[in-house]
């Protein structure tokens, strides 16, 4: 069983990214993503209606990550240290060696490899540091963009589950991909 201790959060450094913990003064930004169509058109997470909704998240997030059940790093570009998407590990299953990835950015920041940057570090945290054996990620069917991400990355595809997520009055399929730490 892996014990997972996030304690002192692990800040790190790709060449163009910051990547630290999100505190409630990221709740301007975390709210513009969040309550932004197209960045959670495959996200089914209900969408924060207002700031304090966004703080309120932050202090969810903060208190599973003082139990060692989720950890979410702020993307921040090196420059300005300002909040442009996140990335972490959630539904850990310590005893599997195993937590899913799950990651999102800002619409004007995408398209530029941001993103395969901050995988790539995030992924060699969880296998190096974290000690995991297996990195799971779930995408929507439509989302081209994350399961190509994915593979590029050298996720498997799994499984097509039908109809598993019910949101908003409908049944949606699920790709689950995989990463075994070789
Ligand atoms: C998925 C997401 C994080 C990609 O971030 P990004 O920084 O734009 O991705 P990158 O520029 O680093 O691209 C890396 C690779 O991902 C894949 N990719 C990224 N955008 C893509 C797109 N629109 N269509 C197909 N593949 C895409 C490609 O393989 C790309 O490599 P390439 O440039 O060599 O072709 C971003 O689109 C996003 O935040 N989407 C909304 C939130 C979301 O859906 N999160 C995932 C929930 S499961």
């Amino acid at each position: 069983m892996l014990i997972f201790d996030f304690t002192d959060f692990p800040l790190l450094q790709t060449e163009r990214l910051l990547l630290r913990q999100i505190i409630k003064e990221d709740a301007n930004e975390m709210f513009a993503l969040r309550s932004n169509p197209e960045i959670m058109k495959y996200i089914p997470r209900e969408m924060p209606k207002n700031i304090d909704d966004a703080v309120k998240h932050i202090e969810f997030m903060q208190g599973l990550l003082e139990s060692g059940e989720c950890i979410n790093w702020a993307i921040c570009l090196k420059e300005d240290n300002v909040l442009i998407g996140n990335i972490g590990y959630f539904r850990m299953q310590p005893e599997n060696h195993r937590a899913e990835i799950g990651y999102m950015l800002g619409p004007e920041f995408q398209g530029k490899g941001i993103m395969q940057e901050a995988l790539t570090k995030i992924i060699n945290y969880g296998f190096e540091t974290m000690k995991l054996h297996s990195i799971e990620a779930v995408t929507d069917p439509e989302n081209y963009a994350s399961w190509g991400l994915l593979e590029k990355n050298g996720f498997i595809r799994e499984g097509h589950f039908k109809e598993d997520c019910f949101w908003q009055g409908k049944y949606l399929d699920s790709f689950v991909y995989s990463l075994l730490n070789k």
